[in-house]
C-alpha cells in the first residue's frame, strides 16, 4: 500500500469514507466519518466486567474486544447505511494504551484494510481525542492549545496542525486527572470509573467546603500533579472516619473536583497566554466533567479565548475520534501506514501516526 489514493475515492464530491477502530482500553469503538461528517459511532464496553475489580483488567479487556469487534463494525455500517465496499480507508488506534487491547484493534484494522484493498492509518489515541472536535465544531483553528485529560493522560499541547504537528507543553508528573477522579471515588465508596459519579455527587455539595491543595499551580511550568491532592483527600476522609464522624461525600467530591478543575483551567489559560493562542480545546474523558466545562467557559470568556469542548459522548473513548483523525490524515495526503505496524503501548504524543 504505497499511495494515499490507492483504494480511496478522493474524487467523490462528499469525500472519502473512513472507518475508525478504537481498542486502547475497555471500549471497543467503531466510528465512520465522511470528511468532517460523523456517519456512525458505535461502542461496546466491557466496563461492567471490570467494575468489581475497581479498574480495567487488561486480559478481560482484550478478550472482550475480540468478541465485540465484528458485531460492532457491522452495527456501525448498518447505522451509517453503508456496506464494506463503501469504506475508502481504515484508521486504528496504534497507541498509547493497553498492549493486548491495542493489538486486537490493530490486527482487525489490518485485516479490514487488506481485505477491502484500502489504505490503513495507525493513529495516536491522544491526537484522536483532539481531532474528534472537528466532527462537531468544524476545522480546528491553527494553532490551537489542547488540554487533554483522560484516565491515562493529562497534557497541555500546542497544536499547529493535528495531522502534522503536535507539541507537548506540559503533562502530569504523577497521576492523570482521570486516575485521580477514579482513586478519590474509591475512597468515597463510589463505583468505578469514578469521574461521572464524582461529577454527579459534587452537584449536591460545595466546592469551597474543604480547601484541598492545588499541586504545581504557580510553579511556572505547564505540568500537573494530582498525587498530593489524592493523598490529601484520603487523609481527610480517614481522619473523619477515625473520629467517628460521617463523611460529607458531596462536599468532599465537590471540593476535590474544584481543586482539579481550578488547576486544569488556570494552566490551560496560562498556555494560551504564553503562546498567544486564542483557541482552547479540551478533550479526553475528564472533559465530560460538567464543572470543568463550566469553569473553563467562564475563564475563557474572561480571557477572550474561544473554547471548544466536544459533547460528552465524544470526550470519552470512541471510534469516531479515530476515524476523524484518519480522515484528517487522508485529506492532508499523509502516506498510509504499513501493514507491519506494531501496537505501541507507550506511543508518544508527538507521533500522530505510525
Ligand atoms: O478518555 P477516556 O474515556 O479513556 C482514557 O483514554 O483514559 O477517559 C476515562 C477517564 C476515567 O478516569 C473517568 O473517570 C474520566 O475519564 N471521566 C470523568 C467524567 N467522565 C469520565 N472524569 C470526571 N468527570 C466526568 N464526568
Ligand atoms: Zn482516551
Amino acid at each position: 500500500m504505497s499511495s494515499v489514493n490507492e483504494g480511496a475515492d478522493m474524487s467523490r464530491p462528499d469525500g472519502p469514507v473512513v472507518l475508525g477502530i478504537e481498542t486502547s482500553c475497555d471500549e471497543t469503538g467503531v466510528g465512520i466519518v465522511r470528511g468532517h461528517t460523523l456517519l456512525a459511532d458505535t461502542i461496546a464496553s466491557s466496563m461492567e466486567e471490570h467494575a468489581r475489580f475497581g479498574g480495567v483488567v487488561p486480559e478481560v479487556a482484550s478478550r472482550a474486544h475480540l468478541e465485540a469487534m465484528t458485531p460492532t463494525v457491522e452495527s456501525a455500517l448498518a447505522k451509517a447505511g453503508l456496506r464494506f465496499s463503501d469504506i475508502d480507508a481504515v484508521a486504528v488506534t496504534a497507541g498509547p494504551g493497553l498492549a493486548g487491547a491495542l493489538l486486537v484493534g490493530v490486527a482487525a484494522a489490518k485485516a479490514y484494510a487488506l481485505g477491502l484493498g484500502v489504505p490503513l492509518y495507525g493513529v495516536n489515541h491522544l491526537a484522536a481525542h483532539v481531532a474528534v472536535d472537528q466532527l462537531e465544531h468544524g476545522p480546528l483553528p491553527k494553532p490551537a492549545i489542547a488540554l487533554l485529560v483522560s484516565g491515562g493522560h493529562s497534557s497541555l499541547l500546542l497544536v499547529p496542525d493535528v495531522a502534522q504537528d503536535v507539541v507537548s507543553l506540559g503533562s502530569t508528573v504523577d497521576d492523570a486527572a482521570g486516575e485521580a477522579f477514579d482513586k478519590v471515588a474509591r475512597v468515597l465508596g463510589l463505583p468505578f470509573p469514578g469521574g461521572p459519579h464524582i461529577d454527579r455527587a459534587a452537584r449536591e455539595g460545595s466546592g469551597a467546603a474543604v480547601a484541598f491543595p492545588r499541586g504545581k499551580l504557580d510553579d511556572g511550568t505547564l505540568d500537573f500533579s494530582f498525587s498530593g491532592l489524592k493523598t490529601a483527600v484520603a487523609r481527610w476522609v480517614e481522619a473523619r472516619v477515625a473520629s467517628g464522624e460521617t463523611v460529607p461525600v458531596a462536599d468532599v467530591a465537590a471540593s476535590f473536583q474544584e481543586a482539579v478543575v481550578d488547576v486544569l483551567t488556570r494552566k490551560a489559560l496560562q498556555a494560551c497566554a504564553r503562546y498567544d493562542v486564542k483557541d482552547l480545546l479540551i478533550g479526553g474523558g475528564v472533559a465530560a466533567n460538567s464543572r470543568l466545562r463550566a469553569l473553563a467557559q467562564e475563564r475563557c470568556d474572561a480571557a477572550g479565548v474561544r473554547l471548544r469542548v466536544p459533547r460528552p459522548g465524544l470526550c470519552t473513548d470512541n471510534g469516531a475520534m479515530v476515524a476523524a483523525l484518519g480522515s484528517e490524515l487522508l485529506a492532508a495526503g499523509v502516506e498510509p501506514s504499513s501493514l507491519e505496524i506494531p501496537a505501541d503501548s507507550s506511543l508518544p504524543i508527538t507521533a500522530i501516526h505510525v
